[in-house]
């Protein structure tokens, strides 16, 4: 039996990871504020109250009889986009809440994870699922928390990566860049004013076109590259884009 421990999987990525990555070989663990239609072992943790988050991660991942698994793989999916808006009209809520629900839900995750994996002798991967928005090229106006916050994502993982480099039983820590996919997120985007988000046009335009796709078609994209766990490069960022 693998274990699987995905983050955010009520709606969006982490529902649709949820459901192809399914089989009767798989533990499913699933972390998030609700639950949807998540049918594996839930817990409910919101990243934006810190201690609280770890504590959970902590006693839910002792709980866990990871000893006996074939390999395990932590998928840190959950993200807010939070509020677009120029950085002068951000307020501190805005601020705190969107960067504890990427950066630092992903720090928690990573740290509380290799805790009680590190002895571990299995394969074991931990993929943060990241965005266009971490590329220095990429950085939009308005969208300032949720850009840091994905570039610190992903250099957290390169960071980790060079630490598993000398670990006993290593982890391997990749990021993945799903590019868009039609959830929640995109939705929140279109909504957003030319005012507060210069670019909105180009992102309505991409859904009138078709040329968003769906949650289902990116996960399984992620399940197949994650199929051939062996073969993923520690610290590297894979773009679906090139698959
Ligand atoms: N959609 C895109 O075009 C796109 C493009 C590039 C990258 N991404 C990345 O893909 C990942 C998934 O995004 P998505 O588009 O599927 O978004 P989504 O539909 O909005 O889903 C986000 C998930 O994160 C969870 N979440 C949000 N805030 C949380 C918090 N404070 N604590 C714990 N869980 C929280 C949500 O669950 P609850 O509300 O139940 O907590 C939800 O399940 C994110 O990392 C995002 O940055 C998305």
């Amino acid at each position: 039996m693998r274990t699987i421990i995905i983050t955010g999987v009520s709606k969006g990525l982490g529902q649709a990871l949820a459901k192809t990555l399914a089989d009767e070989d798989t533990r499913l663990i699933g972390f998030g504020r609700t639950q949807g239609d998540f049918t594996g072992t839930f817990h409910s943790c919101d990243f934006t109250k810190p201690q609280l988050a770890a504590s959970i991660f902590e006693s839910a991942l002792a709980a866990l009889p990871l000893e006996d698994s074939e390999s395990i793989t932590f998928i840190a999916n959950a993200g807010r986009l939070g509020i677009l808006a120029k950085a002068q009209n951000l307020d501190s809520y805005d601020i705190e809440e969107t960067i504890a629900a990427n950066l630092t839900g992903s720090a928690l995750a990573a740290s509380a994870f290799l805790r009680r994996v590190e002895q571990i002798p299995v394969p074991k991967t931990f993929v943060q699922i990241s965005s266009g928005a971490a590329l220095p090229d990429r950085a939009k106006a308005s969208w300032s928390l949720y850009c840091a916050s994905k570039a610190g994502q992903e250099q957290l993982v390169r960071s980790i990566a060079r630490e598993q480099e000398n670990a006993q039983h290593p982890t391997t820590f990749v990021n993945i860049n799903p590019g868009v996919m039609e959830t929640s997120m995109q939705e929140q985007i279109r909504q957003t004013t030319p005012e507060s988000f210069p670019e909105v046009e180009r992102f309505i335009k991409m859904k009138e076109e078709g040329r968003i796709p769906t949650p289902d078609t990116v996960a399984a994209k992620i399940r197949d590259l994650l199929s051939n766990a062996a073969s993923l490069e520690n610290g590297k960022t894979y773009s679906l884009a090139n698959y």
